[in-house]
């Protein structure tokens, strides 16, 4: 072996094939099985999104993208042994944590049978998620038991509906709605590659989405949208923030929502969740979050030639939408359960175990000296 092949990180290391996504691909740019992040995410819903990653296909049409979210809908509800377990976790748990306990538990409940169902095991996920969570939320602030029903067609309405108890404004709705096509996929960031790690072993399709939901937590990958909006809300104005971001820099900390390994210029991502930001600010007449952001953006490309990612513009989307900061995360698993089973789906149909290899640093060759005659 030599060091020659050895990359920290895996950066630049082609480690697999794939038919899902491309990632800053040159030419190509973003796109879902062949199909533009723009287009997706200016004309289609999530649930077509979903579809598209996990069956391979966009829904023909009307009918059948109805009838894909009428199946969603019906796999919604919590089994009760579910609703126990989530019931125990205590009140104070991160919600990821809850996440990925409860996907760990449902695959005792509800395990794989045999090959073939895994689409099935899929749309399970993708409809019990909001769920699971909003279930364990709701009975520890209110002693509610919602089991996770609602009719709201769309998993973005649907969870804000479980959330706050009423109907979610279009503006909102379709808002979070489109940073679940945005978080849908991403070729093999840190999570889905976990996921495939996982799925390589023929382990099953749930210890692979709980091995995902793990990797994702931290915040260097999907943890920064929490960690982005904490910062923006220290801030009590553009040159306040402008004053905090320099403090920072000069202290070499890492200011969570920018960067990216693989985008050097821009996350095609960020405009879009941009846009929304922008939106909302206007729409619900809170300007300053965005006033301040946007200070962020400046300094940190001035300072750093550093971009926001899509973690930064989208955390300020989902406080306009009065979701919880620790919710945030949890709302990427949502969306990005759908690219993770498409990749499990792909790992397992041309698998082969994943093992690197490392380079030893660790003590010369040494005699074992037995207990006792150590010193
Ligand atoms: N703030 C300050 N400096 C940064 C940042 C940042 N957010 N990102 C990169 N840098 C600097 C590093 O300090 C480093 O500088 P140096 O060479 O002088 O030491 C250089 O840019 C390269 O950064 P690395 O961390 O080595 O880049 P890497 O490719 O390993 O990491 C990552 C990429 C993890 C996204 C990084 O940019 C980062 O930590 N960003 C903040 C966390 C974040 O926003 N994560 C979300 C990722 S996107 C997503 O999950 C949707």
């Amino acid at each position: 072996m030599s060091m020659e092949n050895y990359s920290p990180g895996l950066e630049g290391v082609v480690a697999g094939t794939t038919a899902i996504s491309t990632v800053g691909k040159k030419g190509r740019g973003l796109t879902y099985r062949g199909i533009a992040i723009e287009d997706l995410a200016g004309h289609a819903s999530f649930e077509e999104v979903a579809h598209l990653l996990i069956h391979g296909t966009l829904p023909q049409d009307e009918a059948e993208l109805d009838s894909y979210r009428k199946r969603l809908t019906a796999l919604r509800a919590l089994p009760d042994a579910l609703q126990r377990v989530l019931e125990q976790l205590p009140p104070t748990a991160h919600p990821m944590d809850v996440l990925r306990t409860g996907c760990s538990a449902l695959g005792t409940m509800e395990p794989e049978v045999g090959a073939g169902n895994e689409e099935q095991v899929a749309d399970r996920l993708v409809a019990l998620f909001p769920s699971m969570l909003l279930h364990w939320y709701q009975f520890h602030r209110s002693g509610a038991r919602l089991s996770g029903a609602s009719d709201e067609p769309g998993i973005a309405a649907h969870f804000l509906r479980l959330l706050h108890g009423s109907q979610p404004d279009e503006l909102r709705q379709r808002a979070v709605d489109v940073s679940l096509i945005l978080y849908a996929e991403h070729e093999f960031n840190a999570s889905t590659f976990s996921a495939r790690v996982t799925a390589s072993t023929l382990s099953d399709f749930y210890s692979a989405i709980t091995s995902a939901i793990g990797t994702l937590r931290g915040p260097l990958h999907g943890g920064a949208n929490e960690e982005a909006i904490k910062l923006i809300e220290r801030f009590t104005s553009p040159d306040d923030a402008q004053q905090g971001l320099m403090q920072m820099l000069a202290a070499k900390e890492k200011v969570m929502g920018f960067g990216h390994r693989i985008y050097k210029y821009a996350d095609p991502r960020s405009a879009i969740a941009r846009d929304w930001a922008l939106r909302l600010c206007g729409g619900v007449g809170d300007a300053r979050l965005c006033e301040i952001a946007e200070r962020i953006e400046e300094v940190m490309y001035k300072e750093k030639n550093l971009f926001p990612n899509l973690d930064f513009y989208t955390a300020i989307v989902y406080r306009l939408c009065g979701i919880p900061t620790e919710m945030f995360t949890p709302l990427f698993v949502f969306a990005r359960v759908a690219g993770w089973s498409a990749h499990i789906i792909e790992q397992r149909s041309a698998n082969r175990i994943f093992r690197p290899i490392a380079e030893y640093v660790g003590p010369e060759r040494q005699e074992y000296v037995p207990i006792g005659k150590r010193r």
